[in-house]
């Protein structure tokens, strides 16, 4: 028995194309989403319809030059090559029975009324799965009950907490996901640093260098019109003020990431003293979200910078 060619090609293709799908993430068919797919796919059918042609037609130039003799030999010898000997061999160790011819050799000498037993020994795939039981089952103990290894549990929780540190990981790449709901005060110097550079090149016209305020309030004190804390802040300078008051709404000309830059910079600009402070404008604002422990160092923090502005005095 010999396979025909044209399924050879088809079988090897077939397996070079489950191989590209497995490997290829895609949602449709690799070779549809990804056209170099495709043609990838192509250049394999055609490589191998030419290696059967190329081998198909040596083979033929070789039988041709041989002797008759000899032909017929090469014939004999290639219908004998596809038995499968191997295989066969395989099969029958793992088997390991005896041909009922030679049954009498492992017949037991007890007799049932006629029922008599054979003393076939085990199958040897059967024997050699039974081992390996044995052996994973010890592996098992050792590992599960004496080392104490990961449960199932432990493992989902530390893929829980790997997910959740990918997560964070590709926020920190994704800033410009950020809108109001969604925005930390960042602390990082870069981030601060560059949210001083937005400050300085767009902002400082009305709120000065220092945040003192001009055309714009100071905003260096704990009193803001419009909400203090990074959620407000971010969402005056994204949505600007009051109407008619000068304050643009920044979202059309900074990107997120930017406007959360500089945002934070601002508010770290709480508490230092500018040259010239101008007066206080709304109300102080309390962070709601913040907890109760943190009131009492909200209240020292005035009296801070008022002891500095004594020293300064003095
Ligand atoms: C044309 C002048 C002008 C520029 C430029 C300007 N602002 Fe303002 N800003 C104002 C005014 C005026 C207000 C007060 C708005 C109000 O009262 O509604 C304000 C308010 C604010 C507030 C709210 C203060 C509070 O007390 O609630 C923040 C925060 C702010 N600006 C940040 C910025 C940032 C950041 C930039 C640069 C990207 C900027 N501003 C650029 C004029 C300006």
């Amino acid at each position: 028995m010999k396979i025909p060619s044209y399924i050879r090609v088809l079988l090897l293709f077939f397996i070079v194309y489950g191989i590209v799908e497995y490997m290829v993430e895609s949602e449709k068919p690799a070779f549809i989403e990804y056209p170099y797919v495709a043609l990838f796919l192509l250049l394999v059918l055609l490589i191998l319809i030419a290696i059967e042609s190329i081998v198909g037609a040596v083979e033929r130039v070789m039988f041709q030059t041989l002797s008759e003799e000899a032909q017929e030999r090469y014939l004999a010898k290639k219908e004998k090559k596809v038995e499968f000997k191997w295989f066969k061999n395989i099969y029958n160790k793992l088997l390991d029975q005896r041909a009922i011819e030679e049954e009498e050799e492992i017949i037991l000498d007890h007799n049932y009324d006629g029922i008599k037993e054979l003393d076939n020994s085990l199958p040897p795939w059967w024997l050699y799965l039974f081992y390996a039981t044995i052996v994973f089952g010890v592996v098992y103990l050792a590992k599960y009950h004496v080392f104490n290894g990961t449960t199932q549990a432990q493992e989902y929780e530390i893929e829980v907490a790997e997910a959740r540190a990918a997560i964070e990981e590709w926020k920190k790449t994704a800033k410009d996901l950020v809108d109001v709901n969604t925005v930390v005060l960042l602390t990082d110097a870069s981030d601060l640093n560059a949210g001083q550079k937005i400050f300085t090149t767009n902002c400082v016209a009305c709120h000065m260098a220092d945040g003192g305020g001009g055309i714009g309030p100071n905003l260096t004190d704990r009193h803001w019109i419009l909400g203090g804390g990074i959620k407000n802040v971010f969402r005056t300078i994204s949505e600007g003020g009051r109407d008619g008051k000068g304050m643009i709404a920044w979202k059309q000309s900074l990107k997120p990431a930017e406007m959360a830059q500089v945002a934070s910079y601002i508010l770290s600009l709480q508490g230092t003293t500018p040259a010239k402070p101008k007066a206080p404008e709304g109300d102080i604002w309390i962070d709601p979200d913040a907890p109760q422990e943190e009131a009492p160092t909200d209240d020292i923090e005035p009296e801070k910078a008022n002891d500095s502005l004594e020293v300064a005095m003095n």
